[in-house]
């Protein structure tokens, strides 16, 4: 269903049903498999991988699923939050960290290289916190790239600290290779002010 508009062109669907989530599925691992190949992942992700992973991460309860999209019905951003418990390997790095069972998870965020700079990024995860039941959650954790890449200072602006934590993730390479990339997990403890 239709969230909110972003600037004149775009629009945020929250999608909760099986057939908004059929609907969009394909258009999904386009807009994946662009964004990961950019920098600092470099990325070469298969339909299969991209798929599994929407599959997996849209067929839990309690799954936030957004995606921005534009007049041609593109998905130019995305994100993916799940509870916690639902990424046991995820969850498994921050064992004694966090409180699992009152912990979100931010999975998956992008926005097309022609679309960023505009703030739709920050959107995209201030909606997905807003959406948690804040009665029931009280953390939110994600991972972002170990390399010093802006999206931590995004995140920072908006109230994640370093965790000191990190995790090596192993994926397909637009060189070819597989190999992994170091990812630090930064947590948020959720306030009154992220429903505003
Ligand atoms: C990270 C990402 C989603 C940001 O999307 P976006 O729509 O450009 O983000 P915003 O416009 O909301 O940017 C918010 C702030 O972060 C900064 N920023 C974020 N990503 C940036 C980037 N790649 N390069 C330069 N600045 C960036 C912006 O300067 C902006 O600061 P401001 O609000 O003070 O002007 C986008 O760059 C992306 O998809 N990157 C590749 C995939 C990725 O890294 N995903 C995040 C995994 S944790």
């Amino acid at each position: 269903m239709l969230l909110s508009r972003f600037d004149d062109d775009l629009r945020i669907e929250h999608l909760q049903t099986p057939e908004e989530l059929a609907n969009w599925r394909q258009r999904f691992i386009d807009s994946y498999r662009v964004i990961f190949r950019g920098p600092p992942y470099l990325e070469d992700m298969t339909e299969e991988l991209a798929g599994f992973s929407w599959d997996y991460l849209t067929g839990h309860p309690g799954h936030i699923t957004l995606v921005a999209v534009n007049p041609e019905e593109v998905v130019v951003g995305f994100g993916i939050a799940v509870p916690l418990t639902v990424t046991r390997l995820v969850a498994a790095q921050l064992a004694g960290l966090v409180p699992h069972k009152y912990t979100y998870y931010l999975a998956e965020l992008g926005v097309l290289d022609a679309y960023r700079g505009r703030g739709l990024g920050r959107v995209l995860i201030h909606e997905r916190i807003k959406l948690m039941d804040h009665k029931l959650y009280s953390h939110v954790v994600l991972r972002v790239s170990a390399k010093r890449h802006p999206s931590a200072d995004l995140y920072e602006s908006m109230g994640f600290v370093d965790m000191g934590v990190y995790m090596d993730v192993s994926n397909p390479r637009i060189d070819g290779t597989v190999s992994s990339d170091r990812r630090l997990f930064m947590s948020k403890v959720l306030s009154l002010v992220d429903v505003e």
